[in-house]
């Protein structure tokens, strides 16, 4: 594992709150429980509970949500899951979340978002690059990468992690509530935003509902990544490819002629390996679409969709999807390197990454 660890990886498909350390959860739900706002046993049993059907991974949201609802813990969980990630060398990471209203809290979908930059603020032990103009202090972001990815140049030789965000319309809302979130986005683009991602529960929703949030957001210039084929709905996958988004997360319920078009658009996917199959939409990594898509060449990213709901981490996808399809560590090391082109970021980031690489082939053993 340590080889994986060591690895400078791109991670685009991974939800704030389904990245959450399970200690954290615990501690939460316990200081709730002490309050007597939740049955603390009952919840630790969800939070431990590893096995989940995509129907119970809804729920466990849910309980989520209704353990970090204040500002303060927005924050925290923000911080902790760039600490978690920049501390297995990825080195890149789209962090997407759904911006929330919770009026008990005083909380709207701008001060929630504040929140989450408030932690991306405060995370000390990593250098973190959250603007999507180039910050010159560091060299490091000149593109002059130390060995280890460290910044020397601040003296404080820490790592460095870029981060962007991007803010997710959940299938549950109004076509007023997905445009204020993408309207929320094109506010807060100077400060990282770079996206929107369609997602929440695959069996609510229509499509048409989101449609026109979604076109505004393209038209503005905003990149879009939509999950894709979770159910079997294949009308729906039509109109979401023809859409045209930028990146799609998992196509796991494809038939021939969503394969064939998908292909021919070359659009990116993002895939989860161990989400798939402890959400059960792909039975086993033996019928997994990696293996096509990846010996055809097709663009993949290998990301974790939710590291703390699934206990995995990028490390761990990349390691599983070396063992489970025989593909060496120099071919997977050449798989994370490619993720760099499909990234939100500018052209100048990209360059920055591709020597972040470049330099990690110089000293890892493949
Ligand atoms: P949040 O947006 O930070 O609250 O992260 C959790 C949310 O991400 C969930 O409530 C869902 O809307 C979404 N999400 C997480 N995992 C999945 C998935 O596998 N499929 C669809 N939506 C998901
Ligand atoms: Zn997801």
């Amino acid at each position: 594992m340590n080889w994986w660890v060591s690895m400078p990886k791109v991670e685009l498909h991974a939800h704030l709150n389904g990245s959450i350390r399970d200690s954290t959860l615990m501690e939460l739900a316990r200081e709730l429980g002490d309050r007597g706002l939740v049955h603390f046993p009952d919840v630790e049993r969800v939070i431990l509970k590893h096995d989940r059907s995509l129907t119970e991974v809804f729920k466990m949201f849910d309980l989520i949500h209704v353990l970090t609802t204040d500002h303060e813990t927005v924050s925290r969980i923000t911080k902790e899951v760039i600490e978690d990630f920049a501390a297995e060398n990825v080195v890149y990471l789209e962090l997407r979340t759904t911006p929330k209203k919770n009026v008990s809290k005083g909380m709207n979908k701008k001060s929630y978002m504040e929140a989450v930059l408030e932690g991306l603020r405060v995370v000390s032990n990593v250098e973190v690059d959250i603007f999507s103009e180039p910050n010159f202090d560091c060299p490091a972001s000149a593109g002059i990468y130390a060995r280890n990815n460290e910044c020397e140049s601040n003296g404080t030789g820490k790592k460095k992690i870029y981060v962007r965000l991007l803010l997710s319309i959940d299938r549950r809302e109004t076509t007023e509530a997905a445009m204020e979130t993408v309207k929320l986005a094109l506010e807060m683009r100077h400060l990282g935003v770079v996206g929107i991602d369609l997602s929440g529960n695959p069996i609510i929703g229509e499509w048409l509902t989101f449609l026109p949030a979604l076109e505004f957001a393209k038209e503005q210039g905003l990149l879009i990544t939509l999950h894709c084929g979770e159910v079997p709905n294949q009308v729906e996958i039509h109109a979401m490819l023809d859409f045209l988004p930028a990146r799609i997360g998992h196509a796991c319920c494809f038939g021939e002629e969503e394969w064939a078009k998908l292909k021919s658009l070359k659009l990116p996917v993002e895939i989860c390996l161990t989400s798939n199959i402890r959400t059960e939409t792909i039975s086993s990594l033996d019928i997994h679409h990696f293996a096509d898509l990846y010996i055809s060449g097709h663009p993949i990213v290998l990301c974790t969709d939710d590291s703390g709901v699934f206990s995995t981490s990028v490390s761990g996808e990349y390691s599983l999807a070396s063992s489970s399809f025989g593909i060496q560590k120099r071919e997977m090391f050449q798989l994370a390197r490619n993720a760099v082109n499909f990234i939100f970021a500018g052209n100048k980031v990209k360059q920055e990454l591709e020597q972040v690489f470049d330099l990690a082939a110089k000293t890892l053993e493949f």
